[in-house]
């Protein structure tokens, strides 16, 4: 496909003589100067230099060189993934969808020590504030957040950011990944409030097993994309890639964070754990435009590349979703083992089955799970970011403007 950016100015480089230097350059040197140093250099380049201009560097990663002074780029030359057209320049948007959610994301900016942690600090220090298995609700899902928070900011940098060769793209992954990084923020901020243990909350991904199992499922969707030869140009290479989208978007921060919402904010439902419910609150928030933002970049993919959408890899796909709705019932189960708060594990196998047929559907795959009803109507509620009304009331501080910062 010959795209507008490929007008390459290689045939200028071509040409050697003070032809090709700038106006005030011949001016200088005067006419009867040799040829200088910068048309050489054009034509010869440095064999020591660690980097010579236009080598391949094998991938799309907008690192390469670019050529100034080509013509400009069309909104037809881009594309999601495998781009030869310069990322370094935002616009033209060809994806509005996402620059409007970098927008969205940013209007909803929150940071986790402006909500008050008090009535949590004197309900968990109060000895007969909370029951043992509320106390594991809490310690758990702190547990399995903290470090999952961090897995989700390390594969978006390290490797999807890498793969996603559209500039307002990355401009939302790089909103993303800020907020997971506010989102591990919250988790900490949780347990020095309620002064837990930090060793034994950030080793839970380690030493528990439903954490751990879950870590180490997404482990290997994040291995193969940080992977520094992993390059994608092949069907089976873009295949690998949108696997681990899907991996990633709709499993880890569609499914696998769903029981420990649920569980968290059904405490701040009954009055307990405010604090820790409303920092939830706002991570789901978060997590609800993750997701829609990753649906969006998967069907979009889909779109531009319907050769790598094959019955064998539905069916693949297929297989990993009912994989992941295995460990999160389990992560149910463990979390609660006894039933706490009017939840029990059995709710949590219907709601992750209602859950998994809406993600199936979302991308584009029959529904696995014929009849799973939602016991969480009331989950919805909080996701929806239009039908909250007091969205900013509980703030404990306002934020400095520009107009307001003292600089002295
Ligand atoms: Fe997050
Ligand atoms: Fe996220």
């Amino acid at each position: 496909m010959l795209t507008s950016w490929d007008d390459p100015i290689a045939s200028i480089k071509q040409v050697k003589g003070e032809n090709n230097l700038p106006p005030h350059v011949v001016a200088a040197r005067g006419p009867d100067a040799a040829p200088g140093p910068d048309s050489d250099a054009i034509a010869q380049p440095d064999p020591d230099l660690l980097f010579t201009p236009g080598q391949d560097t094998g991938g799309v990663t907008g690192l390469e060189e670019v050529e100034f002074g080509a013509g400009r780029i069309s909104v037809d030359d881009k594309q999601m993934i495998n781009c030869r057209a310069d990322l370094n320049q935002l616009v033209p948007f060809k994806y509005k969808w996402a620059w409007q959610k970098y927008l969205d994301a940013c209007a909803n900016h929150w940071m986790p020590q402006e909500i008050n942690m008090n009535a949590d600090i004197s309900l968990w220090k109060n000895p007969d504030g909370l029951s043992e298995d509320e106390r594991t609700v809490i310690k758990r899902n702190l547990g399995f957040f903290a470090s999952a928070d961090s897995l989700v900011a390390n594969n978006l940098v390290l490797a999807v950011y890498r793969h996603i060769t559209n500039p307002e793209c990355r401009q939302y992954l790089l909103r993303q990944a800020f907020e997971e990084a506010l989102h591990t923020h919250a988790y900490q901020y949780c347990v020095e409030s309620l002064g837990l243990d930090q060793a034994e909350v950030f080793n839970m991904y380690r030493e528990i097993p439903s954490i751990h199992d879950k870590a180490a499922w997404a482990m290997r969707f994040t291995q193969s994309l940080g992977d520094p030869t992993f390059h994608t140009g092949t069907p089976e290479a873009d295949q690998r890639l949108l696997r681990d989208l899907i991996a990633f978007y709709i499993v880890f921060e569609g499914i696998f964070f769903y029981v420990g919402f649920v569980q968290v904010l059904s405490m701040g439902r009954r009055n307990k754990m405010t604090g820790c419910a409303e920092q939830f609150q706002y991570i789901l928030r978060d997590e609800s435009m993750h997701m829609n933002f990753g649906i969006d970049v998967i069907n979009q993919i889909k779109i531009e590349n319907p050769h790598l959408w094959t019955a064998e890899f539905q069916q693949e796909i297929i297989t990993v979703l009912r994989e992941a709705v295995e460990l999160e019932i389990r992560y149910a189960c463990d979390t609660m083992p006894r039933g706490v708060l009017g939840l029990n594990a059995n709710m949590f196998e219907d709601y992750l089955k209602f859950i998994a047929n809406r993600r199936c559907a979302q991308i584009g795959l029959s529904e696995q799970y014929p009849g799973a009803g939602n016991p969480f109507p009331w989950m919805s509620e909080l996701m929806d970011l239009n039908k909250e009304k007091n969205f900013f009331e509980t703030r404990v501080t306002e934020y400095q403007t520009g107009g307001v910062l003292n600089w002295d």
